[in-house]
């Protein structure tokens, strides 16, 4: 019987990925990372050995270079489960680059299970998207809910990567995939947290670096969608909260005794909020100015989705712990401490 506490994250150098290995260090799990350096550098890695006291076991190189890969599996002894979060990630840059994303995300995501097979490793965790969905018909959005055509290259990729999951399982796989909502925040002791490059695209970095000064001021993107005040709907959901889940996920697999599984959870708080009531949630929470006009919609955006998390809920006993304003305060925390530092 496999009882390695290894656990490899690939992308662990990245913003989710950060985030669980420091709650797989608390849960007495051995993280190994593999990450490619590519969205990001070692910032976060240093946050995970000041807050956990524990150099991360650090590999640098790519998904999609199996031999490297297998040496990682070679070299680290047994493992018990690879947590997948490498991936290109950025919507608009894909259309951009489709061939780069389809590469990158596929090509990835295929290498690591194919190493995973020669090294009889078959417990995958999977970061997916509720991208997955597109608009869908009726939410709160359950996980049977249908596919929509995906509205960007990015979005495609985590369609196919869950179709090729569910064709592999059967072979002798025990798979989890994991549709996250909207991920945002830090860690609330400020050392870890999201790194954009360059313009930020989402919601929440653009917030605290519009309030830091960094940007003149923030557009929110239409005001005339069918929701309550006119803005878009999601459903934002602290990092830590997203991290924790995954080590509920690694428990529901070392719990489960067939040889064969392919489940999906939606990973989210359960509760929608407009564009502008998280802007005011802001400005009421740290206090600081944050200049917003109202712009044009953005293409490509869905009017309003948010998860009904019942599944994980019951199946993982996993529940979103952190309210919005704790979300606000660490992302705000953390994009203080990112000019501090310079
Ligand atoms: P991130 O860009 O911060 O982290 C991804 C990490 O993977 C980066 O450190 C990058 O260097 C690495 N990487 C990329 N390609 C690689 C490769 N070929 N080989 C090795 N390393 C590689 O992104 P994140 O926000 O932490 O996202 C993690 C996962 O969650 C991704 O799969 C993403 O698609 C998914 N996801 C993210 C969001 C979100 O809004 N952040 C929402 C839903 C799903
Ligand atoms: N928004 C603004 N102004 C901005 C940035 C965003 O008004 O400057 C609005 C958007 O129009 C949208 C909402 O804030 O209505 C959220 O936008 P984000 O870009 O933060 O997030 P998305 O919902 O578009 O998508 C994100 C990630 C995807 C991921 C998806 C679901 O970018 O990778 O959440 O998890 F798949």
């Amino acid at each position: 019987m496999n009882t390695s506490k290894k656990i490899l994250v690939t992308g662990g150098a990245g913003y989710i990925g950060s985030h669980t290995v420091v709650e797989l260090i608390s849960a007495g799990f051995e993280p190994v990372i593999v990450d490619n350096l590519s969205a990001s550098d070692t910032t976060l890695l240093e946050g995970i050995e000041k807050i956990t006291g524990k150099k991360p076991n650090f590999h640098k190189g790519d998904c999609r270079d199996k031999s490297f890969l297998n040496q990682v599996f070679k070299t680290q002894g047994p493992i018990q489960c690879v947590m997948h979060f490498a991936a290109s990630k950025a919507v608009g840059e894909s259309v951009e680059k489709p061939l780069e994303y389809h590469q990158n995300n596929l090509g990835s995501l295929m290498t690591v299970l194919d190493a995973m097979r020669e090294n009889q490793v078959t417990d995958f965790i999977f970061s997916s998207s509720c991208t997955v969905y597109g608009q869908p018909d009726t939410i709160p959005v359950t996980e049977s809910a249908p596919f929509k055509r995906a509205e960007s290259p990015y979005g495609a990729t985590k369609q196919i990567c869950e179709r090729i999951l569910e064709d592999v399982y059967p072979t002798g796989f025990r798979i989890v995939s994991l549709r996250y909502f909207n991920p945002i925040g830090a860690h609330p002791s400020a050392l870890m947290g999201e790194l954009p490059i360059g313009i930020p695209n989402n919601l929440v970095p653009y917030v605290t670096q519009t309030a830091a000064g960094v940007r003149k001021k923030l557009t929110v993107f239409g005001n005339d969608y069918n929701t309550p005040d006119g803005s878009c709907v999601r459903d934002f959901i602290h990092v830590v909260d997203l991290a924790l889940v995954h080590v509920k996920a690694l428990e529901y697999l070392l719990r489960d005794k067939h040889n064969r599984l392919y489940d999906v959870f939606n990973v989210g708080t359960g509760k929608g909020v407009s564009v502008l009531e998280l802007v005011n949630t802001f400005i009421r929470t740290t206090g600081v100015k944050l200049p917003f006009v109202i712009g044009p919609r953005r293409p490509g955006d869905i009017e309003k989705v948010y998860a009904d998390p019942s599944r994980a809920n019951e199946a993982l006993n996993w529940q979103a712990k952190y309210s919005l304003e704790d979300a606000l305060k660490h992302a705000w925390a953390w994009e203080q401490k990112i000019r501090k530092a310079g």
